[in-house]
């Protein structure tokens, strides 16, 4: 019997693996493993989602207008040049299903998010990667690695799961080495947490270019990520051409109400970063001490290296903290199997996983 095929190319995609979040017989567990919130969403979008019950019924506004709104006056951006959708997850997907098809490559760096080859391959192009320098997205590589088929550079910025990042004038460098007909993508999923004084999200890149897209997403500082909400910020002509394929009510009435209101709570928002601002090197500082490789992480999380020793490398850590009740993330999909990725969480749990690592390492926290 014949049954329906999918496109070429769709049974190679590895489908993405998120963060697990439940351990067999544990009841209260500690999960690092999505780079969620430590502090949870603001109250005022928790009351904002709760006020939305009587309205369910309702469809969302499919412009996403008061959003767009907040979103631009809290991120000095135009709100005509705002897209909102379901997760940045869905604005990356949309980009590709726009801009990359057969025959095409979509270039990222080595440890870049997984969910750019996931949209390429989605869409019948080849993803390829660029090696990288000391974890870090390197911009020689990245305009090597460019050819006649490239339709699409993917910059993590800072990138996840490494936790680096690229300083304004080197992602300024990447794109003007590229073709005016390369769309580059500057996802900014972590850029809330970021305060070095050469980084930029990519906001000015996007207003003075007709090829420069940034992605965010409310799912990291503002705590959102159950809600699926995300944002783009690109040149008019792109803006336009995602609003031709979304769906017509793509971001839901729930996340936008929710989204409002988070992203105007300033002082939430300054307290889940200083939050990490205290956490992320506390940790850092307490997992170098016991002799293991931290990268310099600029987002709310860390990654981890341990070196290939069968007793104590990566995935014997893994296992010790699931023992512990501690959920972390393994890495070998990025092409990482020696390192875990950390999720910086609340003062306690960081304690735990510090003081769980010193017992696996045998030694005194
Ligand atoms: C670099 C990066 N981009 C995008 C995303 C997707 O976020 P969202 O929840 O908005 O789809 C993530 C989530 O982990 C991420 O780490």
């Amino acid at each position: 019997m014949s049954a329906p095929n999918p496109q070429p190319g769709i049974m190679d995609i590895a489908p993405y693996v998120g963060g697990e979040s439940d351990i067999d017989g544990a009841q209260k567990i500690i999960k690092l493993s999505s780079n969620e919130s430590a502090l949870g969403p603001s109250p005022d979008a928790a009351n904002a989602f709760a006020d939305l019950k009587a309205e369910l019924h309702r469809y969302p506004d499919g412009d996403c207008r008061e959003l767009r709104d907040a979103i631009a006056e809290v991120h000095g951006v135009d709100p005509t040049r705002v897209i909102c959708g379901a997760g940045s997850d869905e604005i990356i997907s949309l980009l590709c299903q726009a801009y990359a098809g057969p025959g095409d490559e979509v270039l990222y760096s080595r440890h870049g998010f997984l969910m750019y080859p996931i949209s390429a391959q989605s869409v019948g192009a080849t993803p390829l990667h660029a090696p990288e320098t000391d974890l870090t997205a390197d911009v020689d590589a990245l305009l090597d690695a460019v050819t006649e088929r490239t339709r699409m550079v993917f910059l993590a910025n800072p990138n996840n799961p490494t936790g680096t990042y690229l300083p304004a004038p080197e992602v300024a460098r990447l794109h003007a080495g590229l073709r005016d007909d390369i769309l580059l993508v500057i996802d900014a999923a972590y850029a809330e947490y970021v305060g070095r004084e050469d980084y930029t999200a990519g906001v000015e890149l996007v207003e003075t270019s007709s090829n420069v897209v940034m992605t965010r997403t409310f799912s990291k500082i503002y705590g959102l990520g159950g809600m699926r909400l995300g944002w783009g910020y690109g040149p008019p002509g792109v803006v336009d051409v995602l609003n031709r394929i979304r769906g017509p009510f793509n971001a839901g009435a729930a996340a936008q109400a929710a989204g409002v209101a988070a992203v105007r709570d300033l002082a939430f928002t300054k307290r889940v970063r200083d939050h990490n601002d205290t956490w992320l090197p506390w940790t850092r500082d307490r997992l170098r001490e016991l002799g293991l490789s931290v990268t310099d992480s600029v987002g709310n999380f860390l990654l981890v290296c341990f070196g290939d020793h069968p007793d104590h490398g990566a995935k014997a850590a893994e296992k010790f903290l699931k023992q512990n009740a501690i959920i972390v993330r393994m890495m070998a999909g990025y092409g990482l199997p020696d390192c875990l990725r950390i999720t910086v969480g609340t003062e306690n749990e960081m304690r735990s996983v510090v003081d769980a690592l010193s017992r696996f390492l045998g030694k005194n926290a």
